[in-house]
């Protein structure tokens, strides 16, 4: 495969193809990072996307909410489910058409994708929260959206005969070395500056560009940690596929600043299969 020797715009540039975030989404993510947030303001900024808030409502009527009668609009459904709940299920909507697509080149189908990014969101979640190291509703938004930078990778890569998968085995490489040598960038550093460029707070797109290598992030070091772990968990326990196991290197300084022992380790990797399987059976149900 030749390589491409372009900036980090020249890479993002074809995503322009791809469905954007919606922007009542990046408000909602914005808002959950910053204390100013108010129940109104995320009901209000849903109201402004009919098909988003139609996709939050069919979330929160799943039967995983065992509500006793359903919700028919956003501000309803801060009321009964609260805040956080909303904004997470906002979150989901919004990226779902994003991460639910086939990584050509990578030899990743829509459903591994998703699964993988639904499972890290939901891990990071579990381990700040668990651990109270982070705030648990950014943990998750980080973790789902951790390898957006493969979407815009995956463009470049659609018509190529050779996949990574094939090259990165048998030269016995982590993917992102492999991205390092194909294009200048790899899709940490392409997902973050992504992320920036749909002005998502740095609470976001840092844990995204340094997922791999969490003891090099500055000021969001905690949710760098959180993402890379679950990004981990997720890869043990096989949930998904994202084209990167088995050539993943995990950086176990994380687990050290976590306060994560191997027992806490192999509990939350516990806690996390089963929470997964949870949120797997209402995301199903809702988009059947
Ligand atoms: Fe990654
Ligand atoms: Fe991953």
């Amino acid at each position: 495969m030749s390589v491409l020797n372009l900036s980090i715009e020249e890479l993002i540039s074809k995503t322009t193809d791809l469905p954007a975030l919606p922007s009542a989404a990046i408000q909602v993510m914005k808002e959950a990072e910053s204390s100013n947030g108010s129940a109104q303001s995320v009901a209000r900024h849903l109201s402004y996307d009919q098909s988003l808030t139609a996709r939050v409502l069919r979330l929160a009527n799943s039967a995983y909410y065992g509500l006793s009668r359903k919700v028919k609009d956003p501000q309803e459904a801060v009321v009964v489910l609260g805040l956080r709940c909303v904004r997470s299920l906002a979150v989901i909507a919004a990226t779902y058409p994003f991460l639910a697509r086939p990584l050509r080149g990578y030899e990743v189908s829509p459903e591994s994708l998703w699964q993988h990014s639904f499972a890290t969101g939901i891990g990071a979640q579990l381990i700040a929260g668990e651990m109270k190291t982070a705030s648990p509703e950014v943990a998750f938004t980080a973790g789902l959206l951790h390898n957006i930078g493969k979407v815009a990778l995956s463009v470049w890569l659609e018509n190529k005969v050779v996949g990574m998968k094939d090259i990165a085995e048998r030269a016995n490489v982590g993917f992102d070395q492999l991205e390092r040598q194909l294009f200048g960038h790899d899709h940490a550093e392409i997902g973050g500056y992504l992320a920036e460029s749909w002005n998502l707070p740095s609470a976001i797109s840092e844990p995204i560009q340094f997922h791999h290598r969490p003891s090099d992030a500055k000021v969001h070091q905690s949710l760098a940690d959180c993402v890379h772990i679950a990004d981990a968990m997720a890869m043990e326990l096989q949930i998904g596929y994202s084209g990167e196991w088995p050539c993943y290197e995990f950086d176990r300084e994380a687990l050290v600043r976590q306060g994560i022992d191997d027992q806490k380790f192999e509990e939350l990797k516990a806690e996390f299969a089963k929470a997964f399987a949870k949120h797997d059976a209402m995301f199903k149900e809702s988009a059947a």
